[in-house]
């Protein structure tokens, strides 16, 4: 098969290098793809929401199916762009339909979603400039620290939590006034929920379900979980918390009621669900839904899958993924990221990256990086994600640890804690 992944960073490499696996594929193309993804396929220069240009590409070279990394050309129609035309629709996409991607598109969508269907999930109320009043109201009766989600999309910089009540307000005004564009014109105020979190996945069918390895991410930039938020600078997988009890808890009342409700309210799905969720007192919530898989909870996943992955997609596309199995590695795996220093700030990029080679007993995934004069240079505030199997969390990440002293180029840096809650 001629399989064609959209995307360019850790994620992407990660499943580019499982898809590369499958002894199913002849040709793998990425596009656009980083310089690491040129290892395990052909890059293909063309932007992952060009749905003209991407036409184009499958069209002249036969693909025969399409995998959607970021949610990006997700949210903005790929599958039904090719479900709608008629040179591609008998071409699978695997990603939900527009549809289906508005779980993540909207935040006030996917909170009614779940009151819809009874998936536990914090207490909100969705403001706009009309309900202002109900707004400020609503923050009476919570208690600190208040929470304020922009509806739309925003690069994961759209959720404030504030620590007083003044705050809270004067945000809510400046949010609704355009501080993220259209995407905050309407905001989710939410309960406060303490716990630790969890990024759980499914890969559907729109009917059938599998539960793929969960993972934990890393994102504040500084040691201890301090700091600014950032895209996530490692992961871990399994999670020991989500024990086999905690994960029927998840599967009963969120995973199923999630693919019947989109089954019963006529939404087509066929892809990954990535169920971000909080651990509250034993019970797991919902703090955000994503259509996609975890950047860079996919670079610990993909090395639990031991299964073929490109007959999981099979499975997914024809709609029968009961009969397909999915094998999972009872090893720890673990992801530790190595950034551009400033990040996430600003910060310089086309520095040279060295020690690739010297590499040992780890994986590494490019994230952001780009060939130039044929040198690998960092392109991006993620660049490199160092993965890594072991017997344990601890083993694992000791080996990620020593992998990432070997790699190196300017003012590089990286959380050596990562795990250190668990
Ligand atoms: P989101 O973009 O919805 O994932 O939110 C970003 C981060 O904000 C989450 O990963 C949580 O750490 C935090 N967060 C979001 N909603 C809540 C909530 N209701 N209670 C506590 N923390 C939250
Ligand atoms: N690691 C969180 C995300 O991909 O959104």
């Amino acid at each position: 098969m001629k399989l064609l992944l959209l995307g360019s960073g850790g994620r992407e490499h990660a499943l580019a290098w499982k898809i590369a696996q499958s002894p199913k594929i002849e040709k793998l193309y990425i596009a656009p793809g980083n310089a690491g993804t040129r290892n395990v396929g052909e890059n293909v220069a063309i932007k992952a929401d060009d749905f003209e240009a991407i036409k184009e590409f499958v069209v002249k070279n036969s693909i025969d199916m399409v995998v959607v990394g970021p949610e990006d050309p997700l949210v903005k129609g790929v599958y039904n762009f090719f479900k709608e035309d008629e040179a591609l629709k008998d071409i699978p996409v695997i990603g939900p339909s527009r549809t289906g991607a508005v779980l993540e598109g909207s935040k006030e969508f996917a909170k009614e979603f779940m009151m819809r269907h009874k998936i536990p999930t914090a207490a909100y109320k969705s403001i706009t400039a009309e309900n202002l009043e109900e707004g400020l109201a609503f923050l009476e009766t919570l208690e600190a620290p208040y929470v304020l989600k922009a509806d739309g999309l925003c690069a994961g910089k759209g959720v404030l939590i504030l620590p007083t009540l003044e705050e809270a307000k004067k945000e809510l005004k400046e949010m609704l006034n355009g501080m993220f564009g259209g995407a905050s014109a309407t905001v989710v105020i939410e309960e406060f929920l303490s716990g630790i979190e969890c990024s759980v996945f499914v890969l559907t069918d729109g009917k059938n379900y599998k539960i793929l390895p969960e993972a934990k991410d890393y994102k504040r930039i500084g040691e201890g979980d301090k700091g600014l938020n950032t895209g996530g600078m490692g992961s871990i997988s399994p999670v020991p918390f989500a024990d086999k009890e905690w994960m029927q808890k998840v599967e009963d009342r969120i995973i199923r009621p999630t693919v019947e409700g989109l089954a019963t309210e006529g939404i087509d799905y066929k892809g990954f669900i990535f169920f971000g969720l909080i651990n509250v007192k034993g019970n797991p919530m919902v703090i955000e839904y994503n259509v996609r898989m975890g950047d860079p909870e996919t670079e610990s996943v993909m090395l639990r899958i031991k299964s073929d992955l490109v007959e999981l997609f099979e499975g997914v596309a024809a709609g029968n993924l009961d009969e397909k199995t999915l094998e999972i590695d009872e090893r720890s795996a673990v992801c530790v990221m190595l950034v551009s220093g400033g990040y996430p700030e600003a910060y310089d990029k086309g520095y040279v990256i060295s020690g690739l080679d010297e590499v040992k007993d780890s994986i590494v995934f490019h994230a952001g990086t780009a060939v130039k004069d044929d040198q690998v240079v960092t392109s991006g505030g993620r660049v490199i994600a160092v993965s890594s199997y072991g017997a344990n969390k601890e083993e694992a990440l000791a080996q990620s640890f020593a992998n990432a002293q070997k790699i190196n180029f300017d003012k590089k840096y990286f959380r050596s804690d990562i795990g250190f809650d668990l």
